[in-house]
């Protein structure tokens, strides 16, 4: 494991590489709870979504590198809330991922950072996110970094 960590934008050139830790976020969570269920073509659509994303002013993907490997990554957009609301702008934390062997130095907090530069670059009213009521390490790093918890998500599944 190298120790310097390189953090800067990711480009169209990173796809793979991001879809592949999106999808080790993305089943983590399936392990936690049915709702967070994958479909059977979940990677050709998160390619084409984060192909999408990655040519849009509205996201913002920031990477952390190590030894040329893409050891974590942060993807944020920007989002209208309904039009009810006087704060309607939403920047919105989609995917926050550290891979386990660089977790605990900083580098999500780091990558954080980039997420409330993009908030103030696109004039959001917030910063936003969700995030599973038992991820007790993504909610630590939320709230020492000026999150709050606001609403709870209730859920049931139809039968
Ligand atoms: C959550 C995650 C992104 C944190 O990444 P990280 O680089 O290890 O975090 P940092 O080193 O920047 O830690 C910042 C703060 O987060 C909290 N934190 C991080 N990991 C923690 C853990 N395992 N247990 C408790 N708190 C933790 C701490 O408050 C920490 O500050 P401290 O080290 O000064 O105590 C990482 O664990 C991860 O990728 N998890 C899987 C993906 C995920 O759940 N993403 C969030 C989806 S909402």
């Amino acid at each position: 494991m190298s120790d310097e960590i390189n953090y800067g934008p990711a480009t169209i050139k990173d796809l793979d590489k991001l879809v592949a830790l999106q999808e080790k976020l993305a089943r983590a969570h399936e392990d936690i709870d049915k709702f967070y269920s994958l479909q059977a073509n979940f990677q050709k659509q998160v390619k084409t979504f984060f192909t999408e994303q990655l040519a849009s002013k509205n996201s913002m993907f920031y990477l952390a590198q190590s030894g040329g490997k893409i050891v974590g990554y942060i993807f944020c957009m920007y989002k209208e809330w309904i039009p009810i609301f006087k704060y309607r702008k939403h920047a919105t934390i989609l995917d926050i991922y550290v891979e386990p062997d660089y977790r605990r130095r900083g580098v999500a907090k780091r990558l954080f950072v980039e997420s409330k530069r993009f908030a103030k670059r696109i004039s959001a009213d917030f910063l936003v996110l969700d995030v599973d009521v038992s991820n007790t390490a993504a909610i630590n790093l939320y709230t020492k970094n000026g999150l709050k918890p606001l609403m709870t998500k209730m859920i049931m599944r139809v039968e």
